[in-house]
């Protein structure tokens, strides 16, 4: 079996990227899952604070173990938008496979040295577990807006990524490079994609050399996609679209059986409606630039 790092790193050299989707429950787990099956491609899942706190953090990383072990498949997990050490030594505690360490909200220096700190405490409970740091502003919340935040101001310069890396010491670099969290009204219609700031994704991969993430992934250019895979995404995250087709799934399940009570007769509509929109996804990840194929596993 496959260590995320090498699956991270393969991934790089293949030019292509490892997708990440949050779940909140059995339904869009189950859901992923099948779609990375599916394609034959590793995936990871991921949980917020939030996602933790309704599943269970030893729950949720039984549920992952159990369904790597069985088939004996690259699914991993790992602690998305963690925003303290006490919650991020849990997630390592019950044996996740990365913890995002989030807290991008500080001033950098603060940032940096708790993130250190972090990596520091983190990596002596599992020294393979992989810590992803976080700078600049993507906004917050895997939620539809009403408005979009100007985020503008808060994209990450290349040097002051570079510097990130080097003192803290992460496995994995989330900057902010035009991507959002969560989508607009206008986004969830179709109507209008997010954009992504190539040019500077480059800049950043060339200053830090480090693994990085893009976050906010929901409602993104398919070419934007692309071309940030080639420029050095590693992995991609997708939360709101899944949220989106979770609840559509659901209500066509309801809508379809009016009288029926069995969850199980009601919640694999839920489960289709989530798997289409993890399977596209994961197929745009892993064949994203013509440099060569889709990790093999
Ligand atoms: O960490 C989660 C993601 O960054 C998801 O963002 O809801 O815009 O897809 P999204
Ligand atoms: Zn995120």
């Amino acid at each position: 079996m496959h260590a995320l790092r090498d699956i991270l790193e393969q991934a790089q050299k293949n030019g292509v990227a490892v997708g990440h989707f949050n779940v909140a429950d059995l339904v869009m787990l189950k859901a992923v899952f099948a779609a990375a099956q599916e394609l034959s491609v590793p995936v990871m899942v991921g949980v917020s604070e939030g996602e933790r706190e309704f599943m269970g953090v030893p729950q949720i990383a039984a549920l992952v173990k159990s369904l790597r072990g069985e088939a004996d498949f690259p699914i991993f997990l790992n602690a998305d938008h963690t925003h303290s050490l006490e919650k991020a030594v849990e997630a390592a505690n019950a044996g996740f496979d990365a913890i995002v360490f989030d807290l991008s909200a500080l001033p950098l220096d603060q940032n940096v040295r708790q993130t250190k700190e972090a990596v520091e405490v983190l990596k002596a409970i599992n020294p393979n577990i992989l810590v992803e740091g976080e700078i600049g502003d993507i906004g917050t919340g895997s939620e539809i807006h009403d408005d979009a935040p100007d985020l503008s101001r808060g994209l990450t310069a290349p040097a002051e990524a570079k510097q990130f890396v080097q003192s803290t010491r992460v496995d994995i670099l989330a900057p902010a490079v035009g991507n959002m969290h969560g989508m607009l009204k206008s986004m969830v219609r179709g109507e209008v994609k997010k954009r992504l700031d190539i040019a500077r994704i480059t800049e950043i991969k060339q200053a830090t050399r480090a693994l990085m993430t893009l976050h906010g992934g929901s409602g993104t250019n398919d070419e934007d996609f692309r071309k940030a895979i080639a420029a050095g995404i590693d992995i991609v995250h997708i939360n709101t679209e899944l949220r989106v087709a979770w609840r559509r799934g659901l209500e066509d399940g309801l809508n379809k059986h009016p009288n029926e009570v069995a969850p199980y007769k009601i919640l694999p509509f839920a489960v289709e409606s989530v798997k289409q929109v993890a399977r596209s996804r994961l197929k745009l990840f892993n064949s994203a630039t013509t440099r060569v194929s889709a990790i093999p596993i």
